[in-house]
């Protein structure tokens, strides 16, 4: 039988679910907490009142779920994840994830992974170990989030996004579908990436060549970026403040602030407006 278990107001375990050592379930007595069937709570886990917890669920060792936080069914918490307070997280989403051999050579929940408040992440995802989502952001379905890419608050990632990790997002920025962000990559507050936007960091393209996966560098945003549809991002790109990049352009050299750049190579064409900008909206 397993020890220490604490249950605090009303518990409903599906049938099959097993719990490990020292789990709590429930911080109100006049909670509930309802846990599917076929689930499994590792060790050391707690999960506050209002939780609600689909089938097939697995919930690694010390992993905080606050109130209200819903999970769908086919959902894998790895060790060390805290989803905060009102998160929803979709069906068949992983969340910490790491590959075998880091976990087999003992770095499995060496990092924090974290869902911020309220934040939401649709099916299918696959959200890295050290990752952080800010709260109120939003991810879409089917994409990849790697290891220690860490996402300010209200922003969106939309769906069959790839982030390759070691990046950061600001707040209220948005990236659409299908864009691959590189790694070393860093996003400023209320920047907007358009659908289907490249980034590239290896510029020799050193695949099994001298110098494979030296001297990687990615992109950076200043604040109030426009990126139109369907951009190629050559390695190390600035992009200044509240520039705007016309859809289709190849990206190769720095943009200055507050210019429109367009075309292969893209050039300045004419200045951007500096008087559109909605803050916190
Ligand atoms: C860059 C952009 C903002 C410029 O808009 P604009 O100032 O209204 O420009 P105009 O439509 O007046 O076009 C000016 C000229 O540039 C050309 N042009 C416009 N966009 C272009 C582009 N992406 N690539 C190449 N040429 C372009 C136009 O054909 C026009 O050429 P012309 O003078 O020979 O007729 C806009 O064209 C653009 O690319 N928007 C991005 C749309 C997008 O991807 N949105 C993402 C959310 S879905």
């Amino acid at each position: 039988m397993p020890e220490n278990i604490v249950l605090r107001g009303k518990v409903n375990l599906g049938a099959g679910t097993v719990v490990e050592d020292n789990v709590v379930l429930g911080h109100r007595e006049d909670g509930v907490v309802d846990i599917g069937e076929n689930s499994l709570i590792r060790s050391g886990t707690v999960i506050y009142s209002g939780v609600r917890v689909g089938r097939n669920v697995e919930i690694g060792a010390n992993v905080t779920i606050e109130s209200d936080v819903v999970l769908g069914k086919n959902i894998s918490l790895v060790n060390n994840t805290i989803i905060r307070k009102g998160a929803i997280i979709g069906d068949n989403v992983i969340i910490g994830y790491m590959d075998i051999k880091r976990g087999r050579d003992g770095l499995e929940g060496s990092e924090t992974t974290e869902i911020g408040e309220n934040a939401r992440i649709r099916s299918g995802s696959v959200i890295y170990w050290g990752t952080k989502i800010g709260g109120n952001s939003m991810v879409g379905h089917n994409t990849i989030i790697r290891e220690k890419t860490i996402i300010g608050h209200d922003s969106y990632i939309g769906s069959l996004v790839m982030f390759e990790g070691d990046s950061e997002v600001g707040n209220y920025v948005g990236i659409n579908a299908q864009s691959h962000i590189t790694k070393f990559s860093k996003v400023g507050d209320y920047t907007f990436i358009g659908p289907i936007c490249v980034t590239t960091n290896d510029n020799k393209i050193t695949h099994r060549r001298a110098g494979h996966g030296r001297n990687l560098v990615g992109f950076t945003t200043g604040m109030y970026v426009r990126m139109g549809a369907g951009i190629t991002v050559l390695p190390g790109v600035y992009f200044g403040e509240g520039c705007i990049v016309a859809a289709g352009s190849v990206v190769t050299k720095d943009v200055p602030p507050y210019k429109v750049v367009m075309g292969v190579p893209a050039k300045v064409v004419k200045d951007a407006p500096r008087d559109e900008i909605m803050e916190q909206g």
